[in-house]
């Protein structure tokens, strides 16, 4: 038992994929797992365990945010010894030429937190993807044709951000979009020695002021949660 996930040590895989939004813990373990059994239900942030193709394989939700995502993970490495993780979540696209509803695997994650300057002492640390469960998601995406993107991805602390110039800075540095966790996990990892990745499809696009429908988001998350599952 830990303080935001009451289970038992045993009710938790070590492979767990942790969409944002409970719900979508709940709809991925509904869609793609049988034999689920739900371990946690505290504040909602609901966990399940089940099989995808006889690999036994958590599903965690996290909440927004590096705070809350840390929470989740950091109890999900220390008290249940969980190893892989992949998240599976929507981005803002930075880059005009990324089209809504892509794929992109975020090898690395910049980011405006001040989580990473007060461990680091105000250095600067590299939060990484791990590098084979991103060659496997490269290497499948590539195979079944789906165009996608790999590289540096912002996690912000911020969803609604009244200064519109400060995005300029990682459009100009290549930053291809934004979410809000990915940075908080790859260091968590790194510190844990555990292996983590971030799959994101763009839900809406910051340059072009698009955004996907709830239909398109509901199909482009499916998609990525296959990758997801048949990778970790
Ligand atoms: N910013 C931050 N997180 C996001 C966004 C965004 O534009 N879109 C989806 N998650």
């Amino acid at each position: 038992m830990s303080v935001h996930i009451q289970a038992k040590s045993t009710d938790i895989s070590d492979k767990v994929i942790i969409p944002g939004d409970p719900l979508r813990a709940k709809y991925i373990a509904e869609t793609f797992l049988e034999k689920v059994t739900l371990y946690n239900e505290v504040r909602g942030m609901l966990g399940f365990t089940g099989y995808y193709k006889g690999k036994r394989v958590s599903v965690q939700g996290t909440g927004m945010g590096l705070p809350s995502l840390s929470i989740y993970v950091n109890e999900l490495m220390s008290e249940f010894k969980a190893k892989s993780f992949i998240r599976v979540g929507t981005c803002g696209a930075f880059q005009k030429e990324i089209e809504l509803r892509s794929i992109i695997l975020a090898q690395t994650a910049s980011t405006d937190s001040n989580i990473n300057r007060r461990i680091f002492n105000n250095l600067d640390y590299a939060p990484t993807a791990d590098f084979n469960l991103l060659l496997k998601a490269h290497n499948h995406l590539e195979s079944n044709g789906v165009k996608h993107y790999v590289g540096n991805i912002l996690s912000t602390d911020t969803f609604y951000n009244s200064d519109t110039t400060e995005s300029e800075k990682w459009v100009e540095y290549n930053i291809l979009a934004a979410e809000m966790e990915s940075s908080a996990l790859y260091t968590l990892a790194a510190k844990n020695r555990c292996q983590a990745l971030s799959i994101l499809t763009v839900s809406d696009s910051i340059p072009n002021g698009t955004q996907t429908t709830a239909k398109e988001r509901e199909n482009s998350f499916s998609e990525m949660v296959e990758v997801a599952l048949e990778i970790i």
